[in-house]
């Protein structure tokens, strides 16, 4: 019996760290049969629709190209080109998608809103990333750390989080510690460390989950002897662009360039973005922030030190297919047979 079977993905505490680790797995067994031609395809006659109130390239694809490897269809809902909030409730386009569709993904804002969607929906609902939370990307980040220490248990890594730790990333990397329990070191400025609702939720979880957490400023004690940097935009989708110059004043210090990295201690330290990534000036917010602010390599991250881990990176957003491949399957099949 597949316990994960027909269960709403919002956050990562949605599971517990055996189902994650199912996933995981699975993802494992996955991307393997897709590299040697071998994909079974488990997922012929199911259908799923994504609803993406917000820009994106890895998720919409993930999800699109898993669809299609395992046979199910896809259809996909962009942003502003559907009633909700509009002139139809969530809870209403749940009722109906969810007698249409075998499942539901979706992206927006307010994390509240994937709630009543996933209140009223009889199929299960993936969450692609909201304000709050950004569990698929998590599944990614899990599955690329266990490769690259396929030796090391998870309680033996330690992740520095740096930059800006109120946003999804950081929340979710907040409940995959707990889960996982590796050393997280927050890294950011008070303002930005998650808020205090997950906080709470840490406290309260620190007896079942003996995790070792810590937030702090110090970036030299942050970062000392860890195994990773993980960072992320200093501002998500859909804030407000005013907020970039109190941003950048406060974070500026937080960019992970080869200093930070120097400050480690640790010749073999991996560097994870989940992307996007303004690390050149390839891009339009990157040229003009660097152009206003006097940026001259990246933003969040230099740009020596992303193509120095972009390896590692890029295998970050490919491990999205392998991950959402296997929610897929676990939420939509009673019995997993591979
Ligand atoms: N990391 C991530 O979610 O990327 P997209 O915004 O491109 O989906
Ligand atoms: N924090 C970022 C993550 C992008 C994948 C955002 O929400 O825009």
């Amino acid at each position: 019996m597949n316990h994960l079977y027909q269960r709403h993905f919002l956050r990562l505490f949605d599971f517990n760290a055996l189902e994650l680790k199912s996933i995981i797995k699975l993802a494992q067994k996955l991307k393997k049969n897709k590299q040697n031609n071998t994909e079974i395809q488990l997922l012929q006659k199911k259908n799923i629709v994504l609803i993406f109130e917000k820009e994106s390239t890895r998720t919409r694809c993930a999800f699109e190209l898993a669809a299609f490897d395992q046979g199910a269809h896809v259809t996909y809902l962009g942003p502003g080109s559907t009633h909700i909030g509009q002139k139809e409730s969530i809870s209403d386009t749940a009722k109906i998608l969810g007698r249409l569709y075998d499942g539901i993904q979706y992206r927006g804002h307010d994390h509240k809103k994937i709630e009543i969607l996933a209140d009223n929906s009889n199929v299960p609902v993936w969450n692609g990333l909201t304000k709050k939370f950004h569990p698929t990307q998590l599944l990614a980040d899990l599955l690329t750390i266990q490769e690259i220490y396929p030796n090391k248990k998870f309680h033996e890594i330690t992740c520095a989080y740096v930059g800006d730790a109120s946003n999804n990333i950081g929340n979710s990397l907040l409940e995959a510690a707990l889960l996982f329990n590796f050393t997280l070191r927050i890294i950011a400025p008070k303002k930005y460390w998650p808020e205090k609702k997950i906080l709470k939720l840490h406290q309260e979880n620190q007896k079942n989950y003996p995790s070792n957490i810590i937030y702090t400023e110090n970036i030299q004690k942050g970062v000392k002897n860890v195994d990773f940097i993980y960072t992320d935009v200093w501002m998500s989708m859909g804030e407000s662009q005013d907020n970039w110059e109190k941003r950048i004043q406060l974070l500026r210090p937080y960019q992970v360039n080869t200093s930070m990295l120097d400050m480690t201690n640790n010749p073999d330290i991996k560097v994870l973005h989940c992307l996007p990534a303004l690390h050149d000036q390839h891009t339009e917010i990157g040229r003009n922030l660097s152009k206003k602010y006097g940026f001259d390599n990246g933003i969040e991250i230099t740009h020596d030190v992303f193509q120095k881990n972009e390896d590692i990176i890029f295998q970050q957003a490919e491990n999205r297919l392998h991950t959402i491949k296997a929610i897929l399957i676990s939420s939509l099949l009673q019995k997993i047979s591979l």
